[in-house]
């Protein structure tokens, strides 16, 4: 089991960062923001560097001077600030192709000498932010000049951005092709929904409170929903996305470390592994649809043009750039998921993501039975709503309990009102991408928030079906839902014949 050496507060380990595609949009947007707030978090070390490697032809000088510009744009730093200054006297260039082997010698002796003098001790973090069609082909080159190879007391390791593969078979593959090269140890798949605040929060919720876990089960629990719905749209993604669709864009990944994080059982401590070993068993607890069952348990939809509250009119998925005038890809799933196991065993996971949907909002919605008497049964107490607590992911972070009250007054009537805990009231708004967490767990050697090989597997495993049966027929009425709405009918009739209805979170208000 791996063991992380973090104690609270103390910076990353010293080492090299080294970005593959390091002129992308990831880069700019995310890694390096993330980099400028564990800065002043002082979690990064004192011993670091940063290497970039790019096809771009750029020297030094102007690499330095891209990245102070993206700085200045999405971190929000100020010009000239110390960090940006600290920043670029550690800061190195290597332009060269991906998939030629000499790019990494040239690589390997700039690193060498990159380390010795920033004094970071042979540790290097490789972060793949590339087209995965190069995943396997950097990591194999990597490993051919030996910078994978931990030696000396120095860790090497690697971070991967999904997709990681696009069905069961090329998962397996590429999990296959790592394997050859790294340990499971120096492998960290990043899935970005674990570095969010409010999904670590779920953990710390479900099992740092001891009135939740004794009704967080099928005796207590009728059903729960989970909703990952956005308002954009495929932005400049089309190419990507007429591959991917939404179910293999957000389902095996995102929407499953909702599911396992609300579903698992309680781990026996914090460590990476004993954590992953209990989502693993979610997943593997997740029933695979038979065919037929596909019919009737997995919805689709497109969406087509329509209005968006706050954006305006906007036009159908057909019409996004590099998306066909006649494309079949889905931009919205529903999916009516069972967990065979002892606790979830007859309470379904209602689970939807979708493009373009009236607003978005992630959240989880745990529906509670309703009382089994129904003392009320002769006023207007009879309508009480069963009790519901939502976990609000974003965008208004928060928790609340739905119950019924007595409404003042000399005849007992019962009305449904909410308690609400909003984050921001509480612990303000940190500046943060969601990645701060998880480069600074990797510089830490914590892979808890990292998915294993197994649990890349096993997510594929549970969509394989329905990615079968939805390429052997074709859909036959996209679009299928307007932009600006919470999707196509037959999404709420998925829940409908369970005599159920999706639960829709009215916008907080942002706190005072
Ligand atoms: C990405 C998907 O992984 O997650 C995108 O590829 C999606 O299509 C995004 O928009 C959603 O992330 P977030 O953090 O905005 O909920």
């Amino acid at each position: 089991m791996e063991r992380s050496s973090k104690a609270p507060g103390r910076p990353g380990d010293r080492c090299v960062m080294v970005i593959f595609g390091a002129t992308g949009d990831l880069t700019k947007r995310m890694l390096l923001p993330a980099l400028y707030n564990l800065a002043k978090e002082k979690l990064l070390p004192e011993e670091f560097a940063l290497t970039g490697v790019a096809i771009d032809d750029l020297n030094q000088d102007a690499f330095r001077e891209r990245v102070r510009q993206n700085l200045i744009e999405f971190a929000g730093a100020e010009n000239g600030c110390p960090f940006s200054k600290w920043l670029m006297e550690r800061l190195y260039y290597l332009q060269g192709d991906f998939r030629d082997l000499a790019t990494f010698e040239r690589l390997k002796s700039l690193l060498a000498d990159v380390d010795q003098k920033h004094g970071t001790g042979g540790n290097y973090l490789h972060y793949l932010a590339t087209i995965p069609e190069l995943f396997a082909g950097v990591v194999e080159r990597l490993g051919t000049v030996s910078l994978t190879r931990e030696d000396k007391g120095s860790w090497r390791r690697v971070i991967i951005e999904k997709p990681f593969g696009h069905d069961l078979a090329s998962a397996q593959q590429l999990n296959r092709q790592l394997a050859a090269v790294l340990k499971e140890s120096q492998t960290y798949r990043i899935d970005h929904y674990l570095g969010k605040e409010t999904v670590q929060n779920i953990l710390v919720f479900r099992f740092a409170n001891g009135v939740f876990e004794p009704v967080w089960n099928r005796r207590y629990i009728d059903h729960v929903q989970i909703t990952v719905a956005e308002d954009l749209g495929v932005e400049r993604r089309g190419k990507y996305y007429e591959q991917a669709g939404a179910l293999r864009d957000m389902v095996p990944n995102h929407i499953f470390q909702l599911v396992t994080l609300t579903a698992m059982e309680p781990p026996i401590s914090f460590e990476a592994d004993a954590v992953r070993d209990e989502q693993s068993k979610i997943l593997n607890a997740i029933q695979v649809f038979q065919p037929e069952e596909v019919l009737t348990r997995a919805v689709r939809g497109q969406y087509g043009e329509g209005q968006i509250e706050g954006i305006g009119r906007v036009p159908a998925y057909r019409s996004e750039p590099d998306v066909a005038p006649d494309s079949r890809t889905e931009t919205f799933v529903a999916l009516k998921l069972s967990i065979d196991n002892w606790r979830w065993a007859g309470v379904p996971f209602y689970v939807r993501t979708g493009k373009r949907m009236a607003r978005r909002s992630t959240e989880i919605a745990i529906q509670f039975h309703r009382v089994p008497h129904m003392l009320f049964r002769e006023t207007a107490a009879g309508l009480l709503l069963p009790n519901l607590m939502v976990l609000q992911i974003q965008p208004d972070e928060g928790i609340s309990l739905r119950f019924g009250a007595k409404i003042p007054g000399p005849v007992v009537r019962v009305g449904v009102v909410n308690m609400n805990f909003n984050y921001a009231d509480y612990f303000g708004q940190e500046a943060s991408t969601g990645y701060e967490r998880l480069l600074y767990d990797c510089m830490t050697g914590d892979a808890t928030l990292f998915r294993r090989a197994d649990m890349v597997d096993e997510g594929w495993a549970v969509v394989q079906p329905i990615l079968d049966v939805w390429s052997a027929l074709p859909p036959r009425h996209f679009p299928n839902y307007p932009a600006g709405s919470w999707g196509p009918p037959e999404a709420d009739e998925l829940l409908e014949r369970d005599q159920r209805r999706w639960h829709v979170s009215e916008p907080r208000k942002p706190a005072a």
